[in-house]
Order: structure tokens, then sequence, then C-alpha cells
């Protein structure tokens, strides 16, 4: 058993043995090391003034993901290198990230400047090239009030056209043997029976802790706990990290199945779920933010329950297992089975999610579509998605189709699948009735993302859009941007 956690700060192996387990790793950079360059904005993961780059071995290679500073727990660091932006100049020699938001005047007030050269960093250390949506996509969680975007964007193109042998990028090998030198296998445990921070290191170890613990809280990528720390002000004495489980990330893809492991980050399932189809990619691209899918988690968008959270309708129409373990125990359910009421789940005390399993389509037709109030970070008002498995003659041999924000829990809209299934795709009459059947399947509330009228008529909306896009074989004249058609010219 380790007692402490250790990471690489500035070259040197930092030991943390006496933290408070909910201390985060903001709070740490900024009241213990007392390195300030890093801001506190909106203290729940929106604004990015918080970034800092977390570096980790992942297979061999150095990979470097921004991480919003105020939501992640300082125990989550326990093997990365920890960049911030004092440490990007050298020898009086700004990093072109740097150099490049001063020649294009990327900063005005300041304060956002940090989190941006740190998310640009990200994007840099990555040696791609990307095309305007990738660096807005980059910049997405980065907000600033004063200086306007377009400085900023110019700032990442000079930079990354740039890439150049500076000395921080010299480092990478001798930062690499130092991670690879902190790696064990050893479960870690820092305090007491009565207040810790825990990371066992397998599954095994796991189940037991948590066994003994189910009082503990367990943390994956805190992209929800952290603000319970920041907002809610929550004592949170136990708590037990996911993220040095060995295996629990897995991601597998089978001939007809793709299981993504509890601590797979959104990062990775963009990845994965954006090969089984468009739809899934650009849901994806729209959850949060770069900083909140390198740290957020699958197992941790399910296991929250949140009636507005994206992953949980796109799974359920693909037909999902979730895979659940308590102590020597493991059990599987259909996902749809696992939300009972507004935020109560099918999960014993000392039960934990292990992973999900979908059926990939296939040939089956996959629409999911999310509308929020801001393109950009912002929580679904209604998610929607369809999976139609269609026989040859046009009809629909099965139809899928769950919604977020309809209801209390992410939900499966059986009365408007009813109607639909045995119908013409087709059919406008059919697509009328199942619209119809929505009222039966839901009675969604007014709240401060939307009235409940307009979840109703944006839910039937989705629906038949879905369908005539399914029927005509486009989304032309359904999208700005035309997915589809962009896909099938590539087919
Ligand atoms: C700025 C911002 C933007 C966001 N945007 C979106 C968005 O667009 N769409 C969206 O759906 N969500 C969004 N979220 C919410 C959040 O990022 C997601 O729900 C994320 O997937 C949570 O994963 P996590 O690993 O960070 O969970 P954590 O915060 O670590 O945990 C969340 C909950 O799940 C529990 N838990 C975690 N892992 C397990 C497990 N394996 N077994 C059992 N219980 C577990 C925890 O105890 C906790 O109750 C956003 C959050 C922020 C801060
Ligand atoms: S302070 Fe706003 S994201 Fe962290
Ligand atoms: S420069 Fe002031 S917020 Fe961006």
């Amino acid at each position: 058993m380790r007692r402490a956690i250790r990471f690489l700060r500035r070259n040197e192996t930092v030991e943390a043995r006496n933290f408070e387990p909910r201390t985060t790793l903001l709070d740490w950079l900024r009241l213990t090391e007392r390195s300030t360059g890093t801001k506190e904005g909106c203290g729940e993961g929106d604004c990015g003034a918080c970034t800092v780059v977390l570096r980790r071995l992942v297979d061999g290679r150095l990979v470097s993901n921004p991480v919003n500073a105020c939501i992640l727990l300082l125990g989550q660091v326990d093997g990365a290198e920890v960049l911030t932006v004092e440490d990007l100049a050298a020898d009086g020699r700004l990093h072109p990230v740097q150099q490049a938001m001063v020649e294009r005047h990327g900063s005005q007030c300041g304060f956002c400047t940090p989190g941006i050269v740190m998310s640009l960093l990200a994007l840099y250390e990555t040696g791609e090239t990307p095309d305007r949506q990738g660096v807005t996509d980059a910049l997405a969680g980065n907000l600033c009030r004063c200086t306007g975007y377009r400085p900023i964007v110019e700032a990442a193109f000079d930079a990354l056209g740039r890439i150049e042998a500076d000395p921080f990028a010299q480092r990478r090998l001798e930062v690499a043997e130092a991670l690879a030198a902190l790696r064990d296998e050893a479960d870690v445990l820092v305090g007491d029976e009565r207040s810790f921070f825990a990371a066992p290191a397998s599954m095994e170890a796991l189940a037991r802790l948590y066994l003994d613990h189910p009082d503990a809280t367990l943390v994956a990528g805190a992209t929800d706990v952290g603000l319970w720390v920041t907002k809610a002000l929550t004592d949170l004495p136990k708590i037990i990290w996911l993220g040095r489980v060995a295996g629990l990330d897995a991601v597998m893809e089978e001939e007809a199945t793709l299981t993504l492991g509890a601590t797979a980050t959104l990062v990775r399932a963009r990845e994965a779920l954006g090969a089984l189809d468009p739809d899934l990619d650009e849901l994806m691209r729209r959850f949060g933010s770069q900083q909140v899918r390198a740290s957020g988690t699958v197992g941790g968008n399910i296991a929250n329950g949140s009636p507005i959270g994206d992953l949980a309708p796109a799974l359920i129409a693909l037909g999902a297992t979730l895979h659940l373990r308590r102590g020597d125990a493991s059990r599987r359910l259909p996902l749809e089975g696992f939300f009972l009421d507004y935020r109560k789940q099918d999960r014993q005390p000392g039960e934990f999610v292990t992973g999900v399993t979908v059926r990939k389509p296939a040939g089956r037709q996959v629409r999911a579509f999310k509308v929020t109030k801001r393109f950009d970070e912002d929580i679904s008002a209604v998610m929607g998605a369809f999976c139609f498995d269609m026989a040859d003659d046009g009809t629909v041999r099965e139809a899928r189709i769950a919604y977020g924000g309809m209801a209390g829990i992410p939900k499966r809209a059986r009365a408007a699948e009813a109607v639909l299934t045995g119908a013409a795709i087709d059919d406008r009459a059919a697509a009328e009735r199942a619209v119809a059947a929505l009222d039966t399947d839901f009675a969604p509330l007014t709240d401060h993302r939307a009235s409940a009228a307009y979840r109703r008529r944006v839910a039937g909306n989705l629906l038949m859009k879905a369908l005539m896009e399914i029927a005509t074989g486009d989304d032309a004249a359904t999208r700005l941007i035309a997915h589809r058609e962009v896909r099938h010219a590539a087919e």
C-alpha cells in the first residue's frame, strides 16, 4: 500500500501525504505551491481560466491533456506531470503559443490568457495542424470576455504553423522516463479509516474497498463531483478514485459489439462511438469541452443518473447493456433498466459500474440530436436518439427511441416505438401518430433550460426529422451541415 500520491512537477517528484481528500488541484497550486498564474473564474469547469495540462504515459506514448484544475481533485494527478502557465517559457524565451498570443494581441485584461495558453499548448503538443473547426473545438472550454476570439484563433494558427524544437518539447523523453519510473501497481491510500483519498490499482481491490466503505464517494473524472466540492461545499471524507484501476478504462471492439470500460474518458468514447456513426461523433464533439472530455468518463456520465446526460439516451437507442459489480458478484442489465426514478438508480451499496456494451449499428439507421441554448459546452434541454432496424421493403422492423430532458430519467419512448414498428418509414400519418404518442411517453417539466411545451415540440420535431432523413436517405434539407451527404460522398 502506498501512503502518498506522486506526481511530476518541474522535473521533481512531488509526494503528497497529508491533504484533505476533496482538495482541488487549483487550490493546491494557488494556496500550497503559490503558483498563482493559474486563475480561478467560475469554479465549475465552464470558463477554462484554470486550465492546466496533464501529461501521462498512455501505451508508452506521452499524451498531453488540458484539464480544469478547479474541479479536478489533487489526488487525481497521481502518476502525471502537471504543467502550468509558469512552466512554459525557458531561458527568457516564450513558448511558441505564448509568443503567438503576444504577436496577435490575443490578450487584454489577461485573466483568461493562462487558460487559453494551456489549451493551445495541449493542441500544440498533439503535433497536428487542425482546421478552423478543430481549433475552435479545442478552445470551446475557454471563455474570453475582452479580446474576442479572432486574434486568439489567429494566434493558434501561427503557433501550430511553426512547430519547432522548443526547449519545452525537447524534455519529452526525460519526462516520459520520469513518468515510467513513477509507475507501480500499488493501491494508494492517503489518510485513515475515517477520512481518505484512495486509489485502488485493481478491480478486486476496488470491489473490496468499496464493500468495506459503501459510504465512500466514487470519483472517476470529477467533472460532476468536483462541483459538489466547489459549489455545494459538500464534505467528502472518503473518496475512492477509479483512475488507477487497471483495465477499467478498456475499450473493446468485437464483431457485433463495442464495450466501453467505466473509466474510458469521453475523448476515447468519442473516438469509438464516432466511428460507429457521424451523429455520435457530433454528439460527443459537443459534449462539454475538451477539458471536460479529457477528464470525464463514460461510467460517471451513466452513474450520475442525470436526466439530461447525453450518453445514456444514445446508448439506450443503440441497445446497451450495463455491467455492474459488487464484491465478487457481477451482473448485467439493459441500460434503460438502470434508471429507476429521478436520481435513483438500480445500484446497491458497494456496487459500481464496470462498463457498458452496445450493439454496433450494422446497417441500422442511427440519429442523435442535442438541443441546447448555446451551441458549445452546454447541457441539453432535449436530447433525442433514434435507432431503426429497417426491413428491405422500407418498413421499420425495430424502433428504439430514447430521450434526455423529457422525464426525470433518460427514457425510452415506448408508445412512439410501438406506433412505428411495422409502419413504412415514409408513412407520414404513422409519423404524426408517433409524434402524438410522445405525449403518452412523456410529461416533461418546465425549468430554466426550457418550458414543458418547448420540450414537447422539440421532441416531436426531432423524431420527425430523423424519420424524414431516413426515408429520403439525405439530410441536406434538415441540417445546416449535411453530415450524411458528406458521408455518402466519401463512401
Ligand atoms: C463544464 C461542464 C460541461 C458538461 N457538459 C456535459 C454535456 O455536454 N453532456 C453531459 O451529459 N454531461 C456534461 N457534463 C457533466 C459531466 O461532465 C458528465 O456527466 C461526465 O460524464 C461525468 O463523468 P465523471 O467521470 O467526471 O464523473 P464523476 O464526477 O467522477 O462522477 C459522477 C457520479 O458518478 C459516480 N460514479 C463515477 N464512476 C462510477 C462508477 N464506475 N460506478 C458507480 N458510480 C460512479 C460518482 O460517484 C458520482 O456520483 C458537464 C460538466 C461540466 C463541468
Ligand atoms: S475556474 Fe472556470 S473552469 Fe475552472
Ligand atoms: S483577455 Fe480579458 S478575459 Fe480574455
